[in-house]
């Protein structure tokens, strides 16, 4: 259902704090000289410990629990012993983790080191897009209140939105109704409901937003080799508008 009863949100909420919290210690591994495959491993631990499961293990054939993708790689980066990050690198980080079969989605894209002013930049503007894009959407607007927000900031820091892949809802199933484009009209798109949960999450390309699949057939990298970021979190509609349900407690933006 596009809308979720108080229980169910009961269990969303516990498994968007799994979520939060197995970035929380993604971020503190990250360094140079770490593979994106230990990083997994330490993800997939702890949302098991925490009483969670991995959805994305197993998705579709998919053999990880979480997405790391490095620089030009947009999305679905399989995790690999041989994926060794170095200074100036950008990492983005997708986690979904589900409590007793509720799921939470959220990825943040981490800076290596010393990474030059366009990456840099390039991931605070992907930041700035999900917050632009929640700012003024409420109840009874369009789901392309969202979209539109995050395409204009994008595009007006210079930036292109990957058209490909999308935001989605959430719930028992990682991917519900409706879809959540990052680019489009506000006037377009599923009327926002109460009680409505969905992961937003822009993907946006330093250059053009022309992406490209790599044979492993789930790696997205762009095809001007330019790099890419992402940002997500899950976020529930009440009558007060967004809440942000995978937001760190000490983000800039915490409290609203
Ligand atoms: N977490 C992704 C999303 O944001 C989907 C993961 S794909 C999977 O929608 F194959 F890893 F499951
Ligand atoms: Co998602």
């Amino acid at each position: 259902m596009i809308e979720k009863t108080p229980a169910e949100i009961v269990l969303i909420r516990k498994a968007c704090e799994i979520t939060r919290d197995a970035l929380i210690l993604a971020k503190s591994l990250i360094r140079e000289g770490i593979s994106t495959y230990d990083i997994d491993k330490s993800i997939e631990k702890f949302i098991i410990d925490s009483g969670g499961t991995a959805p994305c293990k197993g998705y579709m054939g998919y053999p990880c629990a979480s997405c790391i993708s490095v620089n030009d790689m947009v999305v679905h980066g399989i995790p690999s012993k041989s994926i060794i990050l170095k200074n100036g690198d950008i990492v983005s980080v997708d986690i979904v983790a589900a409590y007793k079969g509720y799921c939470g989605d959220a990825t943040r894209t981490f800076c290596v080191g010393e990474v030059d002013g366009e990456k840099k930049k390039l991931v605070r503007v992907t930041k700035e897009c999900f917050f632009k894009g929640i700012e003024n959407a409420r109840v009874g607007d369009r789901i392309g209140k969202i979209s539109h927000a995050i395409q204009q900031h994008a595009e007006s820091n210079g930036f292109s939105v990957v058209r490909e892949l999308t935001g989605h809802g959430i719930g028992r199933k990682m991917h519900e109704p409706p879809e959540v484009l990052n680019y489009g009209k506000e006037t377009d798109g599923a009327v926002i409901k109460e009680n409505m949960v969905i992961a937003i999450e822009p993907m946006i390309n330093a250059g053009k937003k022309e992406i490209a699949m790599l044979r492993d057939g789930w790696s997205v990298v762009t095809r001007d080799g330019k790099p890419s970021a992402h940002y997500e979190n899950t976020v529930l509609f009440t009558a007060k508008g967004a809440e942000v349900l995978t937001l760190e407690t000490d983000d800039e933006y915490y409290p609203r």
